[in-house]
């Protein structure tokens, strides 16, 4: 049994400490919150590197999980695997934390879920954009109405150089390109922006290498276009990409159109990693936000946070299984 009262810091179990698992266990114990007590890869080397003085270094999910002194499971392992480990772990009695996406389709998505909820577990998704402060300041203003009614929101994600991992190429793996990889957040962003307003309509345009391909073809797409149909007659359109001829590293954006005014969130100089947000009216700006802003590990810190306090089932990670149906519906539809 797990111990019935968290103290800080917590005892977390890291399964799979690749890029984004060493970086969100860096960003979580620098928070003070919690600890890397037990660190499982299937590459020992990479378990090593990542573990700390004392953490117990393992190779699989089935030793972390037979260790009953861990009060949850943090899971950045390659997407094919997450829901099969995440649902594991939860069977298991602990509460988890994934990496996105949670599922490689709608089905593992709400399989995953179900599991936390049957187990009354927290679980969180590291849809980690969420937790930028100028997405904070903007929510605050949509919530104020500060730029009238929303009707439209134009949002794109363009990576220049793409995944280096071969996982990443292979749908099976992945469970598709670039959508999955660097759409997810764009919905999940434009979807929470809009209150999760009911999806009426999804059409998309995918592409691999210059090439129009259709979702479920076996290739994973490089390019994307999509619209999306909200409730309440707002329309979301996107883009994104891997390997685009950017003229930087990257183009991320999100452009929140009302009829009073528009919010516009920038990535800055072509960073991965810093953002601008400015108020526009008409020709003027405003500038509410200039980075830096190390917001990264916010994700996975807010998890520990709530975890400390309890371990019971959240709601709100049922908007995963929305946005895992939307993307469902850009394969679907392409
Ligand atoms: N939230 C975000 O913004 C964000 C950013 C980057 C990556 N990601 C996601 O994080 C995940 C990992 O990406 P990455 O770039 O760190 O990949 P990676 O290949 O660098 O790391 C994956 C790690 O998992 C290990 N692994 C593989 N199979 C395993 C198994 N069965 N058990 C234990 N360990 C295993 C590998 O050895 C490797 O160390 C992906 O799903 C990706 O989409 C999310």
């Amino acid at each position: 049994m797990r111990a019935q009262v968290r103290v800080n810091p917590l005892r977390l179990g890291f399964l799979g400490v690749g890029w984004i698992g060493r970086n969100r266990m860096n960003s979580l114990v620098s928070s003070g919150i919690g600890y890397p007590a037990a660190v499982a890869d299937v590459s020992r080397e990479s378990a090593v590197a990542a573990a700390r003085e004392d953490s117990l270094v393992l190779g699989s999910l089935e030793e972390l999980v037979g260790c009953d002194d861990l009060d949850g499971i943090v899971i950045a392992t390659p997407s094919a695997l997450h829901a099969h480990q995440a649902v594991k772990a939860l069977e298991s009695g602990f509460p988890v934390f994934c990496q996105k996406p949670l599922g490689r389709n709608a089905e593992e998505v709400r399989g995953v879920v179900g599991a936390a909820r049957k187990g009354d577990l927290l679980l969180g998704v590291d849809m980690s954009y969420r937790f930028m402060e100028p997405v904070r300041i903007a929510r605050g203003l949509l919530e104020r109405k500060a730029i009238g009614k929303v009707y439209a929101v134009d949002a794109f994600f363009h990576n220049a150089y793409g995944p280096d991992k071969a996982w990443f190429y292979d749908p099976e793996l992945s469970g598709g390109g670039c959508v999955i990889d660097l759409g997810i957040h764009l919905v999940d962003l434009a979807l929470w922006f809009s209150g999760f307003a009911p999806v009426k309509d999804v059409k998309s345009c995918l592409y691999r290498q210059g090439k129009r391909i259709r979702g479920g073809c076996g290739e994973v797409e490089d390019y994307a276009s999509v619209g999306i149909d909200l409730g309440d007659d707002v329309h979301i359109n996107m883009a994104c990409s891997w390997k685009l001829p950017a003229g930087c590293d990257a183009l991320i954006g999100m452009t929140l159109y009302g009829t009073e005014g528009a919010l516009s969130l920038q990535n800055v100089n072509g960073s991965f990693y810093d953002f601008s947000l400015t108020e526009n009216r008409g020709t003027g700006k405003e500038v509410l936000f200039m980075p830096p802003d190390p917001w990264g590990g916010r994700a996975l810190i807010d998890w520990a946070q709530k975890l400390s306090k309890s371990g019971s089932f959240d709601e709100s990670i049922e908007d995963v299984s929305v946005v895992a149906d939307v993307l469902d519906a850009v394969y679907l539809n392409s």
